[in-house]
């Protein structure tokens, strides 16, 4: 047996505004095993970019216990999350985050500078990854010289050159029309399928969601249903 790739107790979360207390995720149980692809849906406001927040190490919850790959996040103080974030996580998000006048090949080179990798290695594996997104002859194109298409994908493999457990998807399709979407999504399933990835992906479009193998949902803050 394997153990959970994330594993999530009773984790609870509130912001506080101007005196007022918003509970964005109430008493989440949550357990992702390697290699699944899971989708958390839900309306605007229930807590589906918190929750994501917090799977990627980029907040904390105010009580609850997260383990990712082993590792209790609660514990460790903010330079370790850093260090655990760039080691096990990969971020895509909806308006894709690509450096402006930055070509494809340093926008995924970025991490690998987090990472401490020499320069000459950092250009062979940025290289590598957008050729294995079908990108090679883009590499010194500009995020405003893709397609919404490209560009996700170019954000795909920043992603994916660090090779880590896990991908964390904040609505992926989000700024692409149909058929780009079908594209984007018939990629992470891919990867899901053929290496194995580990993908989380929130989304508000069943169809999107259809591509992942278990579904989740929140409301108000509570994961109210598992399919
Ligand atoms: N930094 C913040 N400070 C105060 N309240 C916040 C903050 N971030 C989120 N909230 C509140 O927490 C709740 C959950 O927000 P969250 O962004 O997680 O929702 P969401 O499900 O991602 O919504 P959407 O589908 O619109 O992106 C909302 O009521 C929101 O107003
Ligand atoms: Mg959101």
């Amino acid at each position: 047996m394997t153990a959970p790739l994330l594993q999530i107790h009773g984790l609870h979360k509130a912001y506080v505004l101007d005196g007022v207390t918003i509970q964005a995720l109430r008493d989440i149980d949550l357990n992702v095993e390697p290699g699944e692809f899971v989708a958390i849906m839900g309306p605007s406001g229930s807590g589906k970019s918190t929750l994501m927040h917090i799977l990627g190490c980029l907040d904390v919850p105010d009580t609850g216990s997260y383990q990712l790959n082993g590792q209790d996040i609660t514990r460790m103080d903010g330079n370790q999350l850093a260090a655990l974030r760039n080691r096990e996580i990969g971020f895509v998000f909806q308006n894709f985050n690509l450096l402006p006048r930055t070509s494809a090949l340093e926008n995924v080179e970025t991490p690998l500078i987090y990472a401490g990798i020499g320069k000459a290695e950092r250009r062979q594996k940025a290289r590598a990854a957008l050729e294995h997104m079908a990108l090679g002859e883009r590499l010194y194109h500009l995020p405003n010289q893709l397609s919404g298409g490209q560009a996700q994908r170019v954000a795909i493999a920043r992603a994916l050159v660090t090779h880590p457990s896990l991908l964390l998807a904040d609505e992926p399709t989000g700024n692409v029309d149909t058929a780009t979407s079908a594209e984007i999504m018939a990629l992470l399933d891919a990867l899901n399928r053929q290496e194995g990835l580990t993908i989380v992906l929130i989304t508000h479009e069943q169809e999107v969601a259809g591509h992942a193998r278990r579904r989740l949902l929140l409301r108000d803050g509570r994961l109210e249903l598992q399919t």
